[in-house]
C-alpha cells in the first residue's frame, strides 16, 4: 500500500487497525485517559454533588428542554458541574475529531478494503444501499459526525472509539470475549443457531461463534456502513458470520429460528417504542425454551438513579445520547416479561454479573 509522506501502515492494536501515526495515537491516548481520570473517576461524587443542588433548587429530572435548562442554569453557579460538563463535551470531541482525521489520511485505502471484501467469505453481507433510515436512527450518537448511518467509515471511527467507552475491555476485544464466554444459554444445551441483535461491527458475534463454532451465529444492524466494516473485521479474522441490513424492530427471519439471541447496548439507544416492538420481535424469532440475553444499561431507581440521574440526562442532552436516559427509566424488566421474556432473576447484582438472562415462555 502507498503511503503520503512520513507514514507507514501500522497493522493494529487487537482487532482494531492502529492509527496513522504515532503522534495520532499517543495523543488519542492523552485524551482518553484525561477523560478518564476526569470523568470516571469522580463521576459518583459530581452525580451526588449534582443531585443534592438539583434538589435544592426544586429541579426534577425529566428527559425535557425546560428541566435540561433549568439543569443548566443551577451548574452555572456550581463550578464542579459546569467544569463536569464542558470537560466532558469538549473531551469527547476533541478525541473523535483526532481518531477521524488520522484514518482520513488513508480513507480511500480503507474504504476500497472494506468494499473488496464485500464478495468475500467466510460469511456473508446482506445490505440495501437505497435503505431509508428511520430518522431516531440517524443521530450523531457520542458526537460521532454523521453518527452510525451517515459515513462509509462509521464502523471504523467506532471501532477506535470503544477503546474509551469500554476500557480496558476495547482492546483486543476483551469485553467482548468476556460477554461471550458468560453469555447464558437455552436450558436443554442445544444451540445451533444464533443471532446478535444491533451486532454493530460484529464484536459478539464473532466471539459467540468462536465458542459454538458448530452454530451457525447471524447479525443484525441498521446500519450497512458498520456491517460492511464488521464483514472485514470478520474475514481478517477468518471466522464465518452471517450479516445482514435489518431493523431489530421488523427482522426478516422466520418464527421461533433462533435458539439463543444476544444484543450488547442496543436497547438504551432506540426510543420505547422501538423498545417494544423490537422485544416482541426477539421473542418471535426464539423457539420454545430459546434463551434471550440483554447486555445493558442497569435500571434506575430512587435509591441507585446512575444513568437516571444527573449524569444521564446531561449524557442524554450533551453526549448525543437521546433514548440512554429513557431507557433506564421504562422499567425495562417488566417490558421483557410482556413480551414473554422470562427473566431468570430479577436480582440486580445477578443481572449485572449475567445480563438480563430471559427465556422464552
Ligand atoms: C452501541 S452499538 C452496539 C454495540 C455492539 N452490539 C457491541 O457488541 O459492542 C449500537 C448499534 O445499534 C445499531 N442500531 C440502532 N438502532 C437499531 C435498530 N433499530 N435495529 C438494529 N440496529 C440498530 C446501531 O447502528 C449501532 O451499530
Amino acid at each position: 500500500m502507498t503511503l503520503p509522506n512520513n507514514l507507514i501502515d501500522r497493522g493494529k492494536v487487537g482487532n482494531t487497525p492502529a492509527l496513522l501515526s504515532r503522534a495520532d495515537e499517543t495523543y488519542a491516548d492523552f485524551m482518553r485517559d484525561t477523560r478518564n481520570l476526569l470523568l470516571h473517576e469522580p463521576f459518583r461524587q459530581i452525580s451526588a454533588l449534582a443531585e443534592g443542588e438539583l434538589k435544592k433548587n426544586g429541579v426534577e429530572l425529566a428527559l425535557d428542554h425546560g428541566v435540561i435548562d433549568k439543569v443548566r442554569e443551577v451548574s452555572r453557579n456550581v463550578p464542579e458541574m459546569a467544569t463536569f460538563l464542558r470537560v466532558k463535551r469538549s473531551a469527547q470531541e476533541i478525541y473523535k475529531q483526532r481518531i477521524i482525521e488520522s484514518y482520513n489520511t488513508q480513507k480511500d485505502d480503507f474504504i476500497r478494503k472494506i468494499e473488496a471484501a464485500e464478495k468475500r467469505g467466510p460469511g456473508t453481507l446482506t445490505y440495501d444501499p437505497d435503505f431509508i433510515y428511520p430518522a431516531y436512527a440517524t443521530v450523531e450518537i457520542h458526537i460521532q459526525p454523521d453518527g452510525y448511518t451517515g459515513h462509509p467509515l462509521a464502523g471504523l471511527y467506532y471501532d477506535y472509539g470503544t477503546s474509551v467507552f469500554f476500557g480496558d475491555g476495547g482492546k483486543d476485544d476483551v469485553l467482548h470475549k468476556q460477554l461471550a464466554a458468560k453469555c447464558a444459554t437455552p436450558k436443554d444445551g442445544k444451540v445451533t443457531r444464533i443471532l446478535d441483535v444491533a451486532t454493530s461491527i460484529g464484536q459478539l458475534a464473532c466471539e459467540l461463534k468462536k465458542r459454538f463454532p458448530d452454530a451457525e451465529v447471524h447479525g443484525i444492524d441498521i446500519s450497512s456502513a458498520m456491517l460492511r466494516y464488521a464483514h472485514w473485521r470478520a474475514l481478517e479474522q477468518n471466522t464465518e458470520i452471517h450479516l445482514s441490513q435489518m431493523a431489530s424492530e421488523d427482522m426478516e427471519f422466520e418464527n421461533g429460528s433462533f435458539d439463543l439471541i444476544t444484543s450488547h447496548l442496543l436497547f438504551h439507544e432506540i426510543p420505547v417504542p422501538v423498545i417494544k416492538k423490537t422485544l416482541s420481535e426477539i421473542r418471535r424469532l426464539l423457539r420454545p425454551g430459546g434463551t434471550y440475553v440483554m447486555f445493558d444499561f442497569p435500571t434506575a431507581t430512587p435509591q441507585s438513579p446512575g444513568y437516571g440521574g444527573f449524569a444521564g440526562l446531561m449524557d442524554a442532552a450533551d453526549n448525543g445520547e437521546p433514548y440512554a436516559y429513557g431507557f433506564v427509566k421504562c422499567g425495562i424488566e417488566e417490558l421483557l416479561e410482556e413480551a414473554g421474556l422470562k427473566l431468570r432473576s430479577h436480582d440486580k447484582a445477578e443481572i449485572a454479573k449475567t445480563g438480563r438472562v430471559c427465556d422464552a415462555v
